[in-house]
C-alpha cells in the first residue's frame, strides 16, 4: 500500500477508470492502482464484465469496488456514472481515461461510420469523462488525471489508421489544455502513450504481419509491452509522487516510437 493513495482524513482515495474490465491496459491500472491502495470505480461498457471484474477484485483485494455499466459515448450515462461514484465513498479524487476503439480502414477507403465512432470512443468519450468527473474532483480539493493515447498521435505510419492518430492526437491537445485550466485547481493532468502492448484481443484489430518481429526487431528491450507496464506508469503519475507532472505525455513503446 502505498500513502499517497490516502486522503488527509485516512480513508482511501477514489479512482474512476473507464474501458477497466477487459484483457488489456484498463484493468491492468485498475490493479496497479488497487495495489497502491486506491478505492477504484470498474467503469466498462461491457456491463457483465465490469460487474464480474470488480466482484473478483473485491474477493482478491479483501474490499469492496465498484462496477458500473458505462459507455463513455453517451454524456448523459457518464454523467450519471459520475455522480453514482462520487455519492459511493464522499467524493472522486482520479480519472483515468482508457476507453479506445479502433478498427483498420486506409484513408480512402474508411467509411465515415468508422471515422465517427473513432473520434467518438476515444476523443468524445475522453472529453465527456473529463468534462463530468473533473468537476466532482475539483469538489474534492484536487486530484489526478490520466488519458491514454498512443504512439499513433505522431509516429508516420500506415499501421494505426487515420482515424484512430487523429483520435489520440486530440487527447494530446485535451490533454495540455486541460492541465493548464486546472492546474489552479490542484488537478494535474497528464497522458500515456503507449506502443504495442499485447492482450489476445489484439488479434481482431492488428493483422499478423503487424506482431510478426515486434519483439526481436522493433522493441529496444526485447518483448512487446504487458498490460501492468502501462499499470505501473499511470499509477504513477496518479499518485503524488508525480506531483510536479503535469501537462506531459509519457511514452511508453519499449523504444518503438519514443516521444520527441
Ligand atoms: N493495446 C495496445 O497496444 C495499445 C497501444 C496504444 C494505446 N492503447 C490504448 O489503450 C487503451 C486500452 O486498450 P487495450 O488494447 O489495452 O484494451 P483494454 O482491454 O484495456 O480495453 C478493452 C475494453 O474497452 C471497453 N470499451 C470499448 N469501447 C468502450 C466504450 N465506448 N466505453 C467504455 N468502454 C469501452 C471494452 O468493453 C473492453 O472491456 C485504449 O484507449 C487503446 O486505444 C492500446
Amino acid at each position: 500500500m502505498n500513502d499517497s493513495a490516502l486522503r488527509s482524513d485516512g480513508s482511501r482515495r477514489v479512482a474512476f477508470v473507464t474501458a477497466a474490465a477487459g484483457a488489456g491496459i484498463g484493468a491492468a491500472i485498475v490493479r496497479a492502482l488497487a495495489d497502491d491502495g486506491w478505492s477504484v470505480v470498474v467503469t466498462d461498457a461491457h456491463g457483465r464484465r465490469a460487474f464480474e471484474h470488480a466482484e473478483r477484485l473485491s474477493a482478491e483485494y479483501g474490499r469492496e469496488f465498484l462496477p458500473i455499466h458505462l459507455d463513455v459515448t453517451d454524456f448523459a450515462a457518464v454523467a450519471a456514472a459520475a455522480e453514482q461514484a462520487a455519492a459511493w465513498q464522499g467524493g472522486i479524487d482520479g480519472l483515468v481515461n482508457s476507453a479506445g476503439w479502433n478498427k483498420l480502414e486506409p484513408l480512402i477507403e474508411m467509411s465515415p461510420e468508422t471515422w465517427q465512432r473513432t473520434i467518438d470512443v476515444d476523443l468524445t468519450g475522453t472529453f465527456n469523462c473529463l468534462r463530468n468527473v473533473v468537476p466532482l474532483i475539483v469538489e474534492r480539493g484536487g486530484g489526478a488525471v490520466v488519458n491514454i493515447s498512443s504512439i499513433a498521435a505522431w509516429e508516420m505510419s500506415t499501421e494505426h489508421g487515420a482515424a484512430y492518430s487523429a483520435a489520440k492526437a486530440g487527447i494530446l491537445a485535451l490533454t495540455r489544455v486541460a492541465a493548464a485550466e486546472l492546474g489552479s485547481k490542484g488537478v494535474r493532468v497528464n497522458a500515456i502513450a503507449p506502443g504495442l502492448i499485447y492482450n489476445d484481443f489484439l488479434i481482431k484489430v492488428y493483422p499478423a504481419e503487424f506482431f510478426a518481429g515486434y519483439a526481436e526487431a522493433r522493441s529496444l528491450v526485447g518483448r512487446v509491452g504487458r498490460p501492468e507496464d502501462v499499470g505501473n506508469l499511470a499509477a504513477f503519475l496518479m499518485s503524488d509522487r508525480a506531483g510536479y507532472i503535469t501537462g506531459e505525455v509519457m511514452g511508453i513503446s519499449g523504444g518503438v516510437a519514443p516521444n520527441a
